[in-house]
């Protein structure tokens, strides 16, 4: 029997909200049961804390950094100016929320939005503990962004789009909450173009980050389908054989929706 599209988004949230119960708890969020969750299958790096210099994770409580699962580090790339208002899609443990409310400072805002309940509540925790209160955090599928239309100035996500059941919404529905010229800067996992989708599923699950994951012309051709320019799309160190961490950007265009 095939996996429906609502049964494979269930089966994500069920693995994110054991790494959530893992990092609340004190461990590393992907000794969750056995099972991948963003984690290289080998076990070695490439994913997670690692990823953040030794500076950013000393200015971050513990349970953030336990928490993350990411495959880069957004917030490095996405040049986050004072009074800028970001959207962290899929925001996890809050890592990346708390590093760019810092980043834009008290006359800015940094929104994080994720669906499973257990991050949520471990991001507002961890918020609470880093101090920062320019932040707010929202229960939504990153399919439905729940915010106005032209009301942010930079998305970020790390490791999630991959994820999505529907790739195509979630990119016209980062277009339609970015304000004209606003910009995209996301980690994501990105396989080489001669990767057939079951060439993907070969090296790793779906909520692994592995099988869900875009080639880099279905990017950058989803990215200008949904109204960007100036798309690049940057590998940045391989995961599993010849699929990669990934620095995704992009603009959106003038007169765009
Ligand atoms: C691999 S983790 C990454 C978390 C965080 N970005 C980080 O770097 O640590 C994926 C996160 O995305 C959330 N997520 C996955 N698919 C989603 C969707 N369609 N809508 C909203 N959240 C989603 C999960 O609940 C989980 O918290």
């Amino acid at each position: 029997m095939s996996t429906t599209a609502d049964e494979l988004r269930n089966e994500v949230r069920e693995r994110y909200a054991q790494a959530a119960a893992a990092a609340t708890s004190g461990h590393a969020a992907c000794d969750c049961g056995g099972g991948a969750c963003c984690e290289h299958v080998d076990g070695t790096s490439g994913y997670g804390e690692a990823l953040y210099d030794a500076e950013e994770r000393e200015t971050l409580p513990d349970a953030a950094v336990l928490a993350s699962l990411g495959c880069g580090n957004p917030v490095a790339v996405a040049d986050l100016h004072e009074g800028e208002t970001v959207l962290d899609l899929g925001s996890g443990g809050g890592i990346d929320v708390i590093l760019s409310a810092k980043r834009v400072g008290p006359s800015g805002t940094a929104y994080g939005l994720d669906m499973t309940d257990e991050m949520l509540a471990l991001a507002l925790r961890n918020a609470a503990e880093a101090g920062v209160t320019n932040v707010h955090f929202l229960k939504g599928v990153i399919e439905q962004i729940p915010l106005p239309a032209g009301s942010v100035d930079v998305v970020i996500s790390n490791c999630v789009i991959n994820l999505s059941v529907d790739k195509p919404a979630v990119l016209t529905e980062i277009a339609r909450v970015l304000k004209p010229g606003g910009r995209v800067g996301v980690s994501d996992i990105v396989a080489e173009d001669h990767l057939t989708a079951d060439d993907r599923a070969e090296r790793g699950s779906y909520v692994g980050c592995i099988a869900g994951a875009l080639s880099r012309s279905e990017y950058v051709a989803g990215l200008e389908a949904a109204g960007f320019e100036d798309v690049s799309v940057e590998f940045t160190h391989e995961v599993v054989d010849g699929m990669h961490g990934a620095i995704v950007k992009a603009t959106k265009r003038a007169g765009c929706c």
